[in-house]
């Protein structure tokens, strides 16, 4: 799969975790950056990650900032992002079998290595349900 992933300086750790994961797993990674743990704006790295999926130029984004909350709420401003703020394993599940979320967020000062690539794992193995999750999805479409 082709994912395209990006942090400010909150998430530069675990992004550089989950990207090696990533790698291990076999997909094609792009660094959207940042690229250190010097402080950045984290629109700049979300817009850069949802603007890529937005167009379709990757199957899938993943952001990290410290808490999730910036670069998720970046992220949904983009028409064709599902963005889901995922700090849990059941979060992670649901947020691909309701909601067919194409970009994970995860808040790099809330959860440790260790859950964070479980919840990768979960997010990008985990089917879209369908059915009438599809109908919802596309009143969510109806308002942009
Ligand atoms: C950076 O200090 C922090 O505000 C940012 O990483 C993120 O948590 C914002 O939502």
């Amino acid at each position: 799969m082709k994912i395209i992933i990006g942090c400010d300086h909150a998430g530069f750790p675990l992004k550089t975790q989950i990207k090696v994961l990533l790698e291990n797993m076999g997909h094609t990674v792009e660094d959207a950056g940042c690229l250190s743990e010097d402080s950045v704006d984290y629109p700049v790295y979300g817009k850069a990650v949802a603007t890529a999926v937005a167009k379709g130029n990757f199957a899938r984004g993943i952001l990290i900032c410290g808490s999730g909350l910036g670069m998720s709420m970046i992220a949904n401003r983009f028409t064709g992002v599902r963005a889901a703020l995922c700090n849990d394993l059941f979060s992670a599940a649901l947020s691909r079998r309701h909601n067919d979320a194409n970009l994970l967020v995860m808040g790099g000062r809330l959860i440790g290595g260790d859950l964070a690539e479980e919840i990768v794992r979960t997010w990008l193995t985990t089917e879209f349900d369908g059915g009438r999750h599809q109908r919802r999805i596309a009143q969510m479409d109806e308002i942009q």
